[in-house]
């Protein structure tokens, strides 16, 4: 008989980065369910280049590193959160060291080698050569299995939070009184439904690239914990700053393969086809200009010239010292047919980072009691309009350490909180049958992606959004009635929960009447600076009950 109720101590969404640290600290308190939608070393983590920014050099500091990230967040950072993530960076920098991570080190081998990214004034990035995010998520991975109370459910995916809210009539969703109570999760691979407990949930679910039809987002970036915390009454901010990285490899199998923005860091040029350098037009930078610039000038290059791409050009730079510097993205670029020693790259703009998300305090404690959230997943105000590179994994290390820190203060077990739990209603499919239009899923799936990439990209103008709000209004209906009439599979939850995250890009998108870093639209073009600098807070109120698509039906979801 399959086990349809885990009860633990803590349960964490999401094998990245923010989560991991986050299991592994908490593990000292309680026993942990860790689930995760693929395998465990599946997530946006392992695929990160870059690296961590963090105050490491003599001749950087807390200040300037503050300052480059407010300046890059185009005043909507939050002066307090960017200098408490930075300050405290570089401590959970050096936990990670000692639990095994292998940053590149200079070549004496007495300290590491920093590297730059656009918009830092100072070489303050670490790195593992071009795959960071693959050694920490090794590090953090091997780790997590060394701890016994740790368990990890791969191929796990999130339907919903179970709140108060949903069981108790009288307690307003998104109110005080309400808090998170448990998930309900798809065993992907027998198709049951897991109703998980615990006393605190960490969401750690990472971005949501695949709303986008170019991205360099792995697979599962779906908009997952957006989602999740929505549904539950969860505030969510500012969603319309969605990161473009400015140059992935542009062939047609390469899925925008990421070229790291070290490369231009090491002096990569970014060039038109016809050899024409143009960055300097756009900012003292050039090249190392933020990413917003650099993405929406290359977006502005390629719509004048009418061409399919830029180039990057490394060619002036040491061969040898290319292949060592970046032995994974010279490898990849090989196998597409570009010697990047020898020629120029040719590079595209796509989807890279959701600078909002769910709503959290310096403690990642979402507006919803015993609900945390780390990583891309939250917006913390570290980020404000525009992510300086190499900052996130950053703002998961020390978000996470002090999200678990937070979350011990409710270990104390809860009579109140077990009473409630027991009242949780195990899953019921009803009368629910397998699909037969499989295609419908795929087709709205491709459809989403197109039109948020069409409509809501790089430029936007009200006109677009207003016409991408209608066409994703039309689908979510089609989707909730697919979602009630079929058994429910990893692709239907992705799809719902993409096109949840599209309508909420695109009503942030709508409710800023101003351009402002990541987000351009064509009818604002000038940030207003005649008001307070407002952030973009959507939440549902929306009573409901969760347990079955017909309890739905029949309670009119
Ligand atoms: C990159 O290597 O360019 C990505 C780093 C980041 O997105 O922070």
């Amino acid at each position: 008989m399959a086990v349809m109720k885990v009860a633990r101590d803590y349960i964490v969404i999401g094998s990245g980065l923010a989560g991991l640290t986050f299991a592994l600290k908490i593990a000292e308190y309680g026993s942990v369910a860790l689930i995760t939608k693929d395998a465990v070393e599946e997530s946006a983590t392992r695929y990160a280049q870059g690296g961590i920014a963090s105050v490491m050099a003599e001749d950087d500091s807390v200040d300037l590193h503050v300052s480059d990230t407010i300046e890059a967040g185009r005043g909507l950072c939050q002066e307090d959160v960017v200098r408490c993530i930075i300050r405290e960076g570089p401590a959970r920098v050096r936990e990670l060291i000692r639990l095994g991570t292998q940053f590149t080190r200079t070549q004496g081998e007495d300290s590491f080698h920093l590297t730059r990214e656009g918009g830092h004034s100072k070489r303050r990035i670490l790195h593992a050569d071009d795959f960071t995010g693959l050694e920490i998520e090794r590090t953090l991975i091997e780790a997590v299995h060394a701890k016994p109370n740790i368990e990890i459910y791969p191929y796990y995916m999130g339907i919903d939070i179970i709140t108060r809210s949903n069981i108790d009539p009288a307690v307003q969703p998104g109110s005080s009184q309400d808090e998170a109570l448990g998930l309900y999760a798809l065993n992907e691979q027998t198709g049951e439904v897991v109703t998980f407990t615990g006393k605190a949930i960490l969401l750690a679910t990472g971005g949501a690239g695949k709303v986008y039809l170019y991205t360099s987002n792995p697979d599962t970036a779906t908009g997952d914990g957006i989602a999740l915390a929505y549904r539950a009454g969860a505030k969510i901010a500012n969603m319309e700053f969605f990161q473009f990285h400015p140059t992935c490899l542009y062939h047609p199998e390469a899925k925008s393969f990421l070229i790291s923005e070290a490369v231009r860091g090491e002096g990569g040029i970014l060039r038109l086809k016809n050899g024409d350098t143009f960055m300097e037009n756009y900012h003292s930078l050039g090249c190392l200009a933020p990413r917003d610039i650099v993405a929406r000038a290359i977006d502005y290059e390629m719509k004048k010239s009418g061409d399919d791409c830029v180039f990057l050009d490394v060619t002036h730079l040491a061969g040898y010292r290319t292949r060592e510097r970046f032995p994974n993205i010279y490898k990849t670029c090989k196998e597409f047919g570009f010697d990047m020693t020898e020629q120029l790259i040719p590079v595209v703009p796509a989807a890279h980072y959701m600078c909002g998300g769910v709503m959290v305090d310096l403690n990642g404690q979402t507006s919803i009691r015993r609900l945390f959230a780390s990583g891309e997943v939250c917006y913390s105000g570290l980020h404000g309009a525009n992510r300086l590179a190499s900052n996130s994994l950053l703002e998961g290390l020390v978000l996470s350490h002090r999200a678990a820190a937070k979350a011990t203060d409710l270990r104390r077990p809860s009579k109140k909180l077990e009473q409630l739990q027991e009242r949780l209603p195990e899953w019921d499919s009803g009368d629910a049958v397998e699909s037969d239009e499989s295609v419908v899923v795929s087709h709205n799936w491709d459809e989403i992606r197109r039109l948020m990439w069409n409509y809501v990209g790089i430029v936007r103008s009200n006109k677009r959004l207003y016409r991408a709000r209608r066409r994703v209004e039309m689908l979510l209906e089609e989707i909730k009635e697919y979602y009630w009439n079929f058994k429910i599979t990893r692709d239907t939850l992705e799809l719902r929960n993409i096109a949840l995250t599209a309508q909420l890009i695109i009503n942030g998108a709508l409710e800023r009447k101003e351009s402002r870093g990541l987000h351009y639209n064509l009818d604002y073009p000038k940030p207003d600076d005649t008001h307070d600098v407002m952030h973009t807070v959507l939440q549902d109120t929306v009573q409901r009950l969760i347990t079955t698509p017909n309890t739905r039906v029949k309670n009119n979801e």
